[in-house]
């Protein structure tokens, strides 16, 4: 099989690896430090050519961008088989406020929340509430960055002016979502779906703030482990039952086929597991420390999904577990500093059981006369993925390559699944930082 995953951050270089255990992969855009040959022998290539002009039996969308811009429906109007949901279904993550109403009609728990186009709507809602902290977000796509979670009003008010203006996001801003806090950890559920059945994937958490304590602004991901103790095989059957499966057959009542990975956003507090929100595509990092830890022909279960005929079950290897360090350079997540030169790369990648997967690497052009030098070329340059038989053994092998890469600036954060949430846990790091 040749498989086309659409992409070039270290999402789409986990799919790639995880692809190439049996099938020859092309990333389009790709990124250099993807390209390559999978430890079982199958070619990773790296193509900037228009995803209709590889050829190839699959089709592994790994971006919201090109699904809310109908990619999936472009390449299967053309006989292609496509693991991504079309513009239809991806609308649950490019409007917050469409995934807030097929969540609503599907009964499914979820915050409070109102969609703004007026500050003065915003106050009246927050005042309805019983204090903060308050919840501001844009309507459209924002990279993971246009939610605030603020513990003041002003602070909160002032955010939905900013975002309405257009000045912080663009037309993206346009309308505001504003909603209730929730609390509880967090938990990030990946559910295979081929348009009739869908299928759990191992559950993973995301650390969404930049800094240890999650201290600093939201970013896209900063790492993520996996398995996640709280997510109990109980939990995961209440998430599909209460959440997943009623949204799906919500969407198919609106004549939407659901094909790809959903990915629910989860808060699991005191009142049970509420939805944060909805994205149409692997999590970036979940899908670094997910996609390890699945048994067996990736390839072919994703060709399966995008076909129709998911299997009964997904084959998990339960005695591995995955850590996964995002190193982001300098300035991000803001204005990321280009072109800083990498060190250490390739030592890191040769401590047992760790990958690194680019995520925004460079060649570093013209003059380096270093083989593999590469240079900084976006956010999130790189995952560091540590495996082991246990999260602490998949954690020390993670960080111990990490430590091996540097450049300047270069930030990480050093509490990555240092205190994973298990059953019972009121709070995790994330909930009792100060917001
Ligand atoms: P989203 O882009 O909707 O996933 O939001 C990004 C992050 O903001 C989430 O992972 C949470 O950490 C936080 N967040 C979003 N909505 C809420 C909410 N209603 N209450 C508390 N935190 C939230
Ligand atoms: N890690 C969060 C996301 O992919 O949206």
């Amino acid at each position: 099989m040749r498989v086309c995953v659409v992409g070039s951050g270290a999402r789409e270089h986990a799919l790639a690896l995880a692809c190439a255990r049996t099938a020859e992969v092309v990333v389009t855009p790709g990124n250099p430090g993807i390209a390559g040959r999978s430890p079982e022998g199958h070619t990773i290539s790296s193509l900037s050519a228009p995803p209709g002009e590889v050829e190839a039996d699959l089709y592994v969308i790994g971006p919201e961008a090109p699904l809310v811009d109908g990619l999936a429906d472009r390449l299967r109007s053309r006989g292609a088989t496509v693991f991504g949901p079309g513009a239809d279904g991806a609308r649950l993550e490019g409007s917050k406020s469409f995934m807030k109403e097929v969540a609503a009609a599907a009964g499914v728990p979820t915050a409070r929340h109102q969609a703004v186009t007026r500050v003065e709507e915003a106050e009246r809602f927050f005042a309805a509430l019983d204090g903060g902290p308050y919840v501001v977000k844009t309507d459209g796509l924002a990279g993971g960055k246009g939610v605030l979670v603020a513990p003041s009003l002003d602070e909160a008010l002032a955010d939905v002016a900013a975002k309405l203006s257009g000045e912080a996001f663009g037309a993206a801003g346009s309308t505001v979502v504003v909603e209730e806090a929730l609390s509880g950890p967090e938990l990030s559920l990946l559910v295979l779906c081929d348009g009739r059945r869908c299928l759990p994937l191992p559950a993973a958490q995301d650390y969404k703030r930049l800094g240890d304590h999650d201290a600093g602004p939201n970013t896209g991901g900063m790492g993520a482990y996996s398995p996640v103790p709280l997510a109990t095989e109980r939990l995961v059957e209440q998430v599909m039952d209460e959440i997943v499966q009623p949204s799906l057959a919500e969407l198919e009542r609106r004549g939407i086929s659901y094909r790809g990975v959903l990915y629910a956003g989860l808060m699991c507090g005191p009142q049970g597991p509420k939805l944060v929100e909805y994205n149409v595509r692997f999590g970036d990092p979940e899908a670094q420390v997910v996609l390890p830890r699945l048994d067996g022909d990736v390839a072919e279960l994703l060709r399966a999904a995008a076909a129709g005929e998911l299997p009964d079950k997904v084959v998990v290897r339960s005695d591995l577990a995955a850590v996964g360090v995002v190193v982001a350079s300098a300035g991000y997540p803001g204005a990321p500093r280009l072109g800083d030169r990498l060190y250490g790369v390739d030592e890191a990648s040769t401590v047992e059981g760790v990958m690194v997967l680019h995520g925004a690497t460079a060649r570093r052009e013209p003059t380096d006369s270093a083989a593999r030098a590469f240079a900084t070329a976006g956010g999130r340059v790189l995952t560091v993925v540590g495996t082991g038989t246990d999260l602490a053994e998949a954690r020390e092998r993670a960080y111990r390559a990490t430590d091996l890469i540097s450049f300047p600036g270069a930030q990480h954060r050093s509490d990555i699944a240092a205190a994973p949430a298990g059953p019972g846990t009121t709070a995790t790091p994330r909930a009792r930082s100060e917001r």
